[in-house]
């Protein structure tokens, strides 16, 4: 095990949830949890300080610029949230500039520490952390797309009565309204999902259609969503603590679309490793470029 210091900067639903998660998982030795609003941080790391009650292998504790800076993995979950019925992509403007403070305090950074983004439009403020880091790129990422594509393989699942364990498929591009699915590569037990009898052209872009307003339909509901997107982030920090080399798709700077969103990579201690070139039809190219166009416009 190599890294095992997490710094959650942003203690609101996701972090905070994001803290229990790697706490109930014994992902990390030490977590540092950071928050302007001091008095909820304190609150947050009371309260999570019961749960280690059965299991005393995590330490949880308030921390400074200068301790996050220094952490193994530094996780950034601070900034707004979306209302009901807004885009991710509307958050930029408030959110660049929360980011690009945070990165002002943290400096410098462990030079082997990995930065992983969570804080909304996602895409675009990887980009921005990729380049004001100083971190080469592959140390720095955003969750990208995992949760969506979480999302597309519970309702596969369901639809075949298969765990979701089973269901190899991936949801690339942005994390956002232009994100597409890779159809055309997604299988079960090496047959591929477009050759199922049930599945014709009107099931695909349902489901598709589906998961991507599963965010718009959970934050009408409660607000906020925070459990799924925080076990991404704790499974994504077990890969690094552990070294898995586990595929998932994730945020980064892909060159032959010349942006930052979600392609599958390989994720290991040393953070992305690889990045893997999933085999697209003509369509879903054309899909991802127009993915990769709305991003260069709004960035
Ligand atoms: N990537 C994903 O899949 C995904 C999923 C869910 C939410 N999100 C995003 O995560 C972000 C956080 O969402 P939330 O529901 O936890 O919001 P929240 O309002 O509950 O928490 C945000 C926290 O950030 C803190 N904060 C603001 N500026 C800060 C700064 N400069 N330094 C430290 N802390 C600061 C606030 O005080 C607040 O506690 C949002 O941008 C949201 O869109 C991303």
């Amino acid at each position: 095990m190599k890294h095992s210091k997490i710094a959650i900067i942003g203690a609101g639903s996701v972090g905070s949830t994001t803290a229990y998660a790697l706490i109930l998982k014994s992902i990390a030795a030490e977590i540092i949890l950071i928050d302007i609003d001091e008095p909820r941080c304190h609150g947050e790391i009371l309260d999570l300080s019961d749960a280690l009650t059965f299991d005393g292998s995590s330490k949880i504790r308030s921390g400074s610029s200068a301790d996050a800076a220094q952490a193994d993995i530094i996780i950034i979950a601070a900034g707004r949230a979306q209302k009901p019925g807004e885009t991710r992509r509307e958050l930029l403007t408030t959110n660049k500039k929360i980011i690009a403070d945070i990165f002002a305090t943290i400096k410098p950074i462990n030079p082997a520490a990995i930065i992983i983004m969570v804080t909304n439009p996602v895409d675009p403020l990887t980009a921005l952390a990729q380049s004001i880091s100083d971190l080469p790129i592959h140390q720095v990422f955003g969750t990208g797309t995992f949760l969506d594509t979480l999302r597309l393989r519970g309702h596969i699942a369901e639809k075949f009565n298969i765990a979701r364990e089973s269901i190899h498929a991936y949801i690339i591009g942005e994390h956002g309204d232009s994100q597409c699915v890779a159809w055309s590569s997604a299988e079960i037990a090496g047959t591929p999902i477009t050759q199922f009898p049930d599945m014709h052209e009107k099931n695909f872009e349902a489901i598709a259609q589906k998961v991507k307003n599963i965010a718009y339909d959970i934050i009408a509901c409660k607000g906020s969503t925070h459990f799924g997107i925080a076990t991404c982030v704790a499974k994504i920090c077990n890969a690094i603590v552990f070294d898995q080399k586990l595929i998932m798709p994730l945020s980064t700077y892909i060159k032959d679309y010349d942006v930052v969103f979600s392609m599958p990579v390989v994720v290991g201690e040393n953070g992305i490793e690889k990045i893997i070139p999933i085999p697209l039809n003509d369509n879903e190219r054309k899909n991802l470029e127009l993915s990769a166009e709305q991003l260069k416009i709004v960035w």
